[in-house]
């Protein structure tokens, strides 16, 4: 028989990449390979999300002050527990929970990686069958090994990300994730239950035709803001507008399609709320990473998302990403 050795799974890829560091532990494969694990029992459940008692809200409201859904719970329990048994991970930050969970057993307390992730974002689209995604940046951390980490070892500017990553339950499951080496997109392949390499060394395009936003909230943005997207329907010789308006209301899938076809992600502050709805520890520094390995870039309309220091687990940032020159020229449109 043949066997088509073309095709890496994530641990034989993960692998091949430890080898080029001689000094290197594996702790970093193995808590990929943790995370591929909880990706693919949470895809299991999102899959028949429609057909059991998973589907609906738990009747609780999150540390966000938002209704919390089954599957966030169970995906939230799942990421945490494969992370406590792994060898790589001393403590975890969720977006549901409040605070910081340490593990503070042997192993551990000698493990060097902290671990924030939204389990389940845009769990609002779960009952309506659209993509919904998991989100992952990894730290070194700051504390002495050996004993239980603290929370300054999870109050660290996106720019230290050792890695980052998402999960997309769409048509069909991906997993991609970044190292300052490059980003990389695996597909779930069902019928042996591994994630395939599919999508190597991904770069976002320079240029793109797509910009995402939520119109609804159009008279909310600031005026920088309502200019470029009153920009971005104009027909215009030098960018070849009008662009096309792609919003999922989803950001994992929404930041994925623009990741490859190229285009600009937005969720802006409004009037009611500055500081936009987005968590920077949970979502925009995990895709900033992404998209700056990727060759794009991601601000807060003024500022790198990536130098942003955090004061705290579930601050809220406004969010700009996606194709370098879309990027610049929505700048331009802010410091006008
Ligand atoms: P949720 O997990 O509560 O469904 O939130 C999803 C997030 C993000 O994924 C998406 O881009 C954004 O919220 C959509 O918010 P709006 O509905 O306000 O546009």
């Amino acid at each position: 028989m043949m066997i088509n050795r073309k095709i890496l799974t994530l641990d034989e890829f993960t692998i091949r990449q430890l080898r080029q560091f001689p000094k290197a532990t594996g702790e970093l494969s193995s808590l990929l390979r943790d995370i591929g694990l909880a990706a693919k029992r949470i895809n299991v459940e999102v899959n028949k999300a429609g057909l059991v008692d998973i589907l609906g809200d738990a009747g609780s409201i999150n540390v966000q002050g938002e209704d919390v859904k089954k599957l966030d719970i169970y995906a939230n329990t799942q990421f945490t527990g494969v992370l406590q048994h792994g060898i790589s991970c001393a403590g975890i930050g969720s977006e549901e929970l409040d605070e910081i969970v340490v593990f503070d057993d042997e192993v551990s307390n000698n493990s060097k990686y902290v671990v924030l992730f939204d389990p389940l974002d845009g769990s609002s689209n779960i009952d309506v069958n659209i993509s919904i995604g998991t989100i992952f940046g990894v730290y070194r951390r700051l504390s002495e090994l050996g004993k239980p980490c603290t929370t300054e070892d999870f109050l660290q500017p996106g720019v230290r990300q050792v890695a980052a990553g998402y999960v997309v339950y769409g048509s069909s499951t991906m997993l991609v994730y970044a190292t300052r080496r490059g980003v990389n997109g695996f597909t779930l392949d069902p019928a042996i239950g591994e994630f395939c390499l599919s999508h190597p060394d991904m770069k976002c395009p320079e240029d793109g035709k797509i910009y995402s936003v939520n119109h609804g909230n159009f008279f909310q943005y600031e005026e920088g803001v309502r200019n470029y997207i009153n920009g971005c329907q104009k027909k215009d010789k030098n960018n070849g507008g009008p662009y096309t308006q792609r919003y999922i209301g989803s950001m994992v899938a929404d930041v994925h399609r623009n990741l490859i076809k190229g285009g600009i992600f937005m969720y802006p502050g409004t009037i009611d709320k500055p500081g936009g709805k987005l968590r920077l520890m949970y979502e925009c520094n995990p895709f900033a990473f992404m998209i700056e390995v990727a060759g794009g870039k991601a601000t807060d309309g003024k500022r790198r998302i990536l130098d942003i220091q955090p004061t705290e687990l579930h601050q809220r940032t406004p969010f700009f990403a996606g194709s370098k020159n879309m990027m610049e020229e929505m700048e331009t449109f802010y410091t006008k």
